[in-house]
């Protein structure tokens, strides 16, 4: 298709009031992604595309949503919703400065795939003037149907307008069509809208281009590729199938999961091949995974990396910034927050490292934490490369552990601690002889003269 010179047009001027949302419909998230940018995604994948963005009235939100992932992307608006043929031709402009291939996209379709969209373009390039993604729905109801002659489609009849016989065709429009770019303006300006909704419909081309005898073609796609969202039920539902898609992905790819039902994705995990990722697991956006790592039972990662053979969690929470090294493990009840924690080191239990750098095969011991907000600012805590934190420690940043420096169990470090120095932080420790039973003896006796009373 790359030779091609293409437009995608995503629709997005929908009120979606049935999302109960003051967010607008197409910019709730799907693996953390907006909706429409799925759709924007699905159309630049096909190669040289141009985007063109028709939102409604007040659709700033949607243009913001959208600039990040099409910077190039032109927003038109379509002050009155007066029908999809009447949402493409707001972007007339564009269209006029010519195109091989028009796409015609929902913002609120966020599951089709590239190459759905390139058999489509596939139409026009041999020849058809419309193409049309079809689908065959388990219930057609409100969909419109695609009516064939002798094997051609010749009309497409939206649901109020169907005779019974036509309501019972179950090969439906998924709404998502290809326009040759040099018949798009025309075929669209003969549309009406004398119809039950009166609305100018994109759907009326198919039939004025077969009655200028033009040829018009229909795919047929999964049902998931043309999957509309209009509540947050559907919304759900259409996170399910991305969900089951991109795992069986990451699985083929050479990913194994021992309980896939019960991992989450984001739309930019990144997981190589050999990493195995138990149940339970909760990927936000921004995580990159290396070769031969693993990722244990109930972690939450996002915006982290985590380099070859480390191993995270069970239980274990990597916060943005976390860049967990090669073969270095962070295991149960562990947090880490900005961070950066070299190749062998140990964070395994109970511990906050927030705002730090753990050098290579320094050891943290359990319930170590970083203290590093003082309730204005954040201060950074550095450990050198073999270094060893004992227990119950607290590290008050910003402050230095130099390489192999050993902090003693409980400690409460306020000042840098030189390089292999042994570092105390806590009160000696006081024996005193017999005075153990003195205090027993002492508080069972008051025990018992409360209890007399
Ligand atoms: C449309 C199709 C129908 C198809 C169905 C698939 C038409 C006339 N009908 O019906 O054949 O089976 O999709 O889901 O095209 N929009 C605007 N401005 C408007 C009207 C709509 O931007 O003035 C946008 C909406 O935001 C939405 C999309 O176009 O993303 C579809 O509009 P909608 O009213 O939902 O069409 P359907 O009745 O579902
Ligand atoms: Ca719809």
């Amino acid at each position: 298709m790359s030779q091609r010179r293409c437009l995608s047009i995503i629709l997005a001027a929908g009120e979606g009031t049935r999302m109960k949302s003051a967010l607008p419909k197409v910019l709730h998230p799907l693996a953390g992604l907006p909706l429409v940018a799925h759709a924007v995604n699905a159309a630049r994948n096909g190669g040289d595309v141009d985007v063109a963005l028709v939102v409604g009235h007040g659709g700033e939100a949607v243009r913001h949503a959208v600039l990040p992932f099409a910077p190039e992307a032109e927003v038109f608006i379509q002050e009155q919703r007066l029908g999809t043929a009447h949402a493409v031709l707001a972007a007339r402009e564009k269209i006029a400065r010519g195109y091989d291939d028009i796409l015609v996209m929902f913002g609120d379709t966020p599951l089709v795939e590239t190459e759905a969209l390139d058999a489509l373009r596939a139409g026009i390039a041999g020849g058809a003037a419309v193409a049309v993604m079809g689908f065959r729905a388990p219930d057609p109801t409100g969909y419109g149907r695609l009516i064939e002659k002798d094997g051609a489609l010749v009309a497409i009849r939206e649901e109020r307008e169907a005779s019974a016989v036509e309501r019972r065709i179950d090969f439906c429009n998924g709404g998502i069509m290809a326009i040759a770019g040099d018949r798009t303006l025309a075929l669209l300006d003969a549309v009406g809208n004398a119809n039950a909704k009166g609305e100018f419909y994109l759907t009326d081309i198919v039939e004025i281009a077969t009655s200028q005898g033009l040829n018009v073609v229909a795919t047929t796609a999964p049902y998931e590729s043309v999957l509309g969202i209009n509540t947050r039920v559907e919304l759900a539902e259409a996170e399910a199938i991305w969900q089951r898609r991109r795992r069986r992905a990451l699985m083929l790819a050479g990913v194994s999961m021992t309980a896939p039902d019960t991992v989450q994705l984001c739309h930019d995990t990144q997981i190589a091949q050999d990493v195995t990722i138990e149940p339970n697991v909760v990927f936000g956006p921004g995580v990159r995974v290396a070769s031969g790592a693993r990722i244990r039972a109930f972690s939450h990662l996002e915006g982290a990396s985590v380099a070859e053979n480390a191993e995270i969690g069970p239980y274990a929470r990597l916060r943005p910034g976390s860049q967990i090294g090669e073969s270095a493990k962070v295991g149960n009840f562990c947090e880490v927050k900005n961070a950066v924690v070299d190749s062998g080191a140990k964070v395994n239990h109970l511990s906050y490292i927030g705002d730090a750098h753990i050098g290579a095969k320094a050891n943290i011991g359990a319930g170590t934490i970083t203290c590093n907000y003082d309730g204005f600012l954040k201060h950074h805590t550095e450990i050198g490369a073999g270094a060893f934190i004992g227990s119950n420690s607290s590290l008050v940043a910003p402050v230095t552990i130099h390489d192999g420096g050993y902090v003693a169990s409980g400690s409460v470090i306020t000042r840098d601690v030189p390089a292999d120095a042994l570092a105390f932080g806590r009160a000696r420790q006081e024996n005193k002889e017999g005075l153990g039973k003195t205090l027993r003896d002492k508080l069972a006796a008051e025990k018992a003269a409360k209890a007399r009373k």
